[in-house]
């Protein structure tokens, strides 16, 4: 199989990784429940990740990042911790359903005030818009760093000025970044930055979490057991406890500390300028076909994902084909981006996503372009 579908999450991990989550489930106990070897094993092991990932997230303080089961989790515990009944709250049409259905919840249950920013039929965030609607009623600001859909970047330092002249908070949705490029949360000016752990992080399906800046206090989305100060009966006030209720994943947390350590040791630099060769190669390949739309804006910086129409062809029959006669596997349909999908007028077509990681090769690429060009193809000579 060619595995074009890392945008979803990534196949292929540094052996690392699996080593790791191998000897995490032979060794760890339970981290903060407990004094022996096994406990302090898992302990360590989860402190030194969120070392790690301080490190490579520009967080300034590792007790600052906090571990959940993923970016989703970590975006409601964002959001829903930051936001008060009836704020005004900004968002953008190139959400994920991740931050757009708790957004739409706390709309319909604590009566906050939402706005969206659009965007134009490329994708492009409309910043102008962003700064009329930002105003000094708005609590706060949330983006994502690039679009799950077309790929295209959104210039978070910008988001990050519009929305602190206001007084408001930013949180930054980096699912689709973290791991690919650099992506330092001070720098981008973030005041929470969100990540999964298995899409370009490179780890095990079920971690995730929050990067807060110090200063920032988010009320608890879940309540229970954190193996300290248990007489108290609220959670407790310090991070990440505060946040970290009930028994981590401290199994896929070792893999995902192993595969951050591998793009330290790396550098994202160089996963950033293979990824855009490789977006580069086939955007350049699928370009020129007869029949096919690309979608986003390749003139600026772009994750490593190229989405494309054939014709009128649904986008689930051309994956179907792709994944059937070329073995080839991509992602369809909507993506769990209505806004963006509405935007780039494929709200009943869908599209087909191609993402691309460190392990993609210039075969793959190749062999991609060649059987889209050949369904495009068929498609022209299909009796009109
Ligand atoms: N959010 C992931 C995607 O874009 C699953 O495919």
């Amino acid at each position: 199989m060619i595995y074009l579908d890392n945008a979803a999450t990534t196949l292929h991990k540094p052996p690392q990784v699996t080593q790791a989550v191998l000897e995490a489930m032979q060794t760890l106990g339970n981290s903060a429940r407990g004094a022996h070897a096994g406990a302090l094993d898992a302990s360590r092991v989860i402190y030194t990740a969120r070392e790690r990932l301080a490190r490579l997230l520009g967080c300034p303080r590792p007790d600052h990042v906090v571990f959940t089961c993923n970016v989703t989790e970590a975006l409601n515990t964002a959001i829903c911790g930051l936001v008060e009944p009836g704020d005004h709250v900004v968002t953008t049409v190139l959400e994920h359903n991740s931050v757009l259905r708790p957004l739409y919840r706390l709309e319909k249950e604590a009566g906050i005030r939402l706005d969206l920013v659009p965007a134009d039929g490329q994708g492009r965030l409309d910043y102008e818009t962003m700064e009329r609607l930002v105003g000094r009623d708005t609590c706060l600001v949330v983006c994502t760093h690039a679009s799950n859909l077309t790929g295209n970047l959104t210039d978070i330092p910008r988001v990050s000025g519009i929305a602190h002249a206001a007084n408001a908070l930013l949180v930054v949705d980096a699912a689709q970044t973290a791991g690919t490029r650099r992506v330092d949360m001070e720098d981008l000016g973030a005041d929470v930055l969100c990540f999964t752990g298995h899409k370009g992080l490179m780890g095990p399906q079920g971690t995730g979490g929050l990067c807060i800046r110090e200063g920032v206090e988010i009320r608890p989305f879940k309540c229970g057991g954190t193996g300290v100060q248990t007489y108290l009966p609220r959670q407790p006030s310090q991070y990440p406890t505060r946040l970290e209720a009930g028994t981590l994943n401290g199994h896929g947390i070792a893999g995902l500390s192993a595969s951050v350590q591998w793009i330290l040791e790396t550098g994202v630099e160089k996963i950033e300028d293979r990824e855009r060769a490789m977006t580069q190669r086939f955007c350049e390949g699928v370009r020129g076909l007869p029949g096919v739309k690309v979608y986003g804006d390749f003139t600026g910086p772009h994750a490593a994902i190229v989405t494309l129409n054939i014709g009128d062809l649904d986008s689930g029959q051309v994956a179907d084909r792709l994944a059937e006669d070329y073995g080839i596997a991509v992602r369809a349909g909507a993506h769990c981006a209505p806004r963006m999908h509405e935007a780039l007028g494929t709200r009943e077509q869908g599209a087909v996503r191609f993402s691309f990681s460190w392990y993609t090769d210039d075969g793959e690429i190749d062999a991609a372009v060649e059987a889209v060009g050949r369904i495009a193809e068929d498609e022209q000579e299909k009796p009109q």
